[in-house]
């Protein structure tokens, strides 16, 4: 018998690195719900990959809102059978202010966007995941998961959060065949690097960029494609022993 087409969930799929994983898991022939908040991004990349093994289904929708998420949890079921992982990527970096100026408002969007999200992800997906007999969850974190950082309190907050959620919730789901794991990128060459670097470097935009760069011991940026290959790998190809890991992709950077 064929083995069954696997389908899985992306969120952040129109950004940097979401769109560099829809497009590896569509080459493999993978179905995908694409999830963003960005419509005409997520067109294009529907356009894109129509030739692609796998279908690309865009679904607008915002990653904090429960009834958004288990809307389109159930719509990858119904319209794929069934769902074999989910890789929770959206995400914002907030304002860059320190903490005494910081807006209440701005760290609750964070907290919102970037830990709540994935934690409604993995809520509504787990059962389905289940039904399936097991799958796979990849949460995406940053070397900010497990560093300080000036300017940025929300945002690193938000990402030590998920390393929280991403073990208890491979505690939880090792009994139900289900792998969860947290990708853990660098500075990675997208539009939120950018972000950053004007955030750190307001007004020389390439004086923060060679700054981010500067911290790798390979001396440049990771590109989204290699995340990528790393979070498709541990959403499809990993093996059940590997759970619960926390994983860099940073250019040495978790090394210092
Ligand atoms: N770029 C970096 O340097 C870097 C470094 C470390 C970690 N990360 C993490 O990697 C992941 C991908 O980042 P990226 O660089 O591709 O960023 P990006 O800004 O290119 O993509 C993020 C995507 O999330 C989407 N999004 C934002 N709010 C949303 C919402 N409420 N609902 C649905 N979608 C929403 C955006 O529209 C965007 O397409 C993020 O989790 C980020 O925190 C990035």
């Amino acid at each position: 018998m064929p083995q069954q087409t696997q389908s899985v969930i992306v969120t952040g799929a129109a950004g940097g690195m979401g769109a560099a994983v829809v497009r590896q898991l569509a080459a493999r022939g993978v179905n995908v719900v694409a999830v963003d908040v960005v419509a005409d991004k997520l067109d294009r990349l529907k356009r894109e990959l129509k030739e692609a093994p796998g279908e690309v289904d865009p679904v607008v929708a915002d990653v904090g809102s429960a009834r958004e998420v288990e809307a389109f949890v159930a719509r990858a079921v119904q319209r794929f059978g069934g769902l074999d992982g989910i890789f929770n990527i959206a995400a914002i970096l907030g304002e860059f202010k320190p903490i005494a100026d910081s807006s209440n408002d701005g760290f609750d969007e964070v907290m919102r966007i970037n830990t709540k999200s994935v934690w409604l992800g993995m809520k509504y997906a787990i059962p389905a995941l289940i039904k399936r007999g097991g799958g796979a969850i990849v949460n995406t974190g940053s070397y900010l998961a497990w560093h300080g950082c000036e300017l940025l309190g929300p945002y690193n907050a938000s990402k030590h959060a998920l390393v929280a959620l991403t073990k208890t919730a491979a505690l939880e789901c090792g009994r139900y065949n289900i792998r969860v794991n947290i990708i853990c990128p660098g500075s990675m060459n997208t539009p939120m690097n950018d972000a950053t670097a004007d955030g750190f470097n307001p007004g020389d935009r390439a004086a923060g960029l060679k700054a981010l760069a500067a911290n790798t011991v390979t001396g440049r940026v990771t590109d989204p494609e290699e995340v990528a290959t790393v979070g498709v790998f541990l959403l499809l190809d990993a093996p059940i022993q590997m759970t619960g890991a926390l994983v860099p992709v940073d250019g040495g950077y978790s090394a210092k």
